[in-house]
């Protein structure tokens, strides 16, 4: 690690050397924090799970600040190549804070969450984004609230915990939280400290240790109210599913906020996809119906500017010259020359053309 980030230290000041530099470059050589763009140090790693980590990190003067709930986009280089991706702010934020805090589940197979967890070191520097969303508390503070939450989904509430209890305010919460065991279940000891304050009513089950998965009884046992509350979901696609349909079927929805961590995703018949040609490397391949245009463009060798890979931040927006797509959230074929299209969510339906 030392000497990878000696070589590219070389490297970027031989490029540095070879053309002429704006002040604030100069600079930057000196320490990566003063840097133009947005950009934060890893001041303190620390381990919550055998798969999860929790990054400190200490942003530049560029950054803009966070409310706790909202998600960043953080740019981590891995093998030369930067790969953003979105996590939520999980520490209590107030204004003029120098440091905040996300948690960083193992993905199997991600090539980031694995970097994160076994390679990132205190002292790296990390690129950022600023701070997005309204997974946040409400302005109301008397409101009564409901977190429902599964493994890594409790990272924005457990920031929304920490801003109430710094705060002082002895907020009416019921939270129930989801974890396979007690040794995945992350924070379960600061949960546990919140369950003794006033006002915080916690269930945690423990689904691998006999403990249920979410319905409607366990939410009518756990918390009665639960219909007069604002309600807050993260977690796997199951617990949402089960989450919205419950409150679609009462006719509350506008009362429940969601954060999506892992995209939906519908039916593809089989067979659907076709050649996807890319207009601007002047290559083609063939493209899954149910894989994502820009997975295809990946393992193509394409470095398609993408953020969240879940429909959210549009920053893999790409126009669309010939061929349809489909919404693989919804299953929807759609698509018509010079249309701007997600290529995280959308795949090929059918031979495609896209601006890449
Ligand atoms: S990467 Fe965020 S919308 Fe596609």
């Amino acid at each position: 690690m030392a000497s990878s980030l000696l070589n590219s230290s070389v490297t970027r000041v031989s490029q540095w050397l070879a053309s002429p530099l704006r002040p604030r470059q100069y600079l930057e050589l000196l320490n990566p924090l003063w840097a133009e763009q947005s950009c934060g140090r890893i001041e303190k790693i620390q381990r919550e799970t055998d798969n999860a980590v929790t990054l400190v990190i200490r942003p530049n003067h560029r950054w803009q600040g966070a409310v706790s709930g909202q998600y960043v986009r953080l740019g981590v280089d891995v093998d030369g190549v930067r790969h953003w991706r979105c996590y939520s702010v999980n520490s209590a934020q107030r204004p003029g804070d120098e440091t905040f805090s996300v948690t960083v589940g193992r993905v199997n197979g991600g090539r980031v969450s694995t970097y994160i967890q076994d390679t990132l070191r205190v002292g790296d520097v990390i690129a950022l984004d600023k701070a997005m969303g309204d997974f946040v508390l409400p302005t109301d503070a008397t409101a009564k609230l409901l977190f429902i939450s599964a493994g890594t989904g409790i990272t924005p509430m457990m920031g929304m915990l920490r801003s109430l209890r710094d705060s002082g305010i002895a907020a009416d919460v019921t939270h129930l939280h989801f974890a396979p065991t007690e040794k995945d279940c992350i924070y379960f000891n600061e949960l546990n400290d919140f369950a003794r304050r006033p006002g915080f009513n916690l269930h945690q089950s423990l689904t691998r240790e006999g403990g249920q998965h979410f319905d409607a009884a366990l939410l009518d046992n756990v918390c009665p109210d639960w219909a007069e509350r604002k309600a807050y979901v993260c977690g796997p696609e199951g617990l949402m599913n089960a989450v919205r349909t419950h409150w679609q079927n009462n006719e509350l929805s506008s009362q429940l906020c969601e954060e999506v961590f892992q995209p939906v995703r519908a039916e593809v018949p089989a067979g659907a996809g076709g050649t996807v040609l890319f207009w601007n490397a002047g290559s083609s391949t063939e493209g899954a119906g149910d894989k994502p245009l820009l997975e295809v463009a990946e393992n193509a060798g394409l470095l398609p500017k993408h953020g969240c890979r879940m429909g959210i931040c549009q920053e893999c927006v790409v126009t669309l010259r010939e061929g349809q797509v489909r919404d693989l959230a919804t299953g929807e074929v759609f698509g018509e020359s010079g249309e701007t299209i997600r290529i995280c969510v959308c795949a090929a339906a059918g031979n495609v053309t896209i601006d890449l």
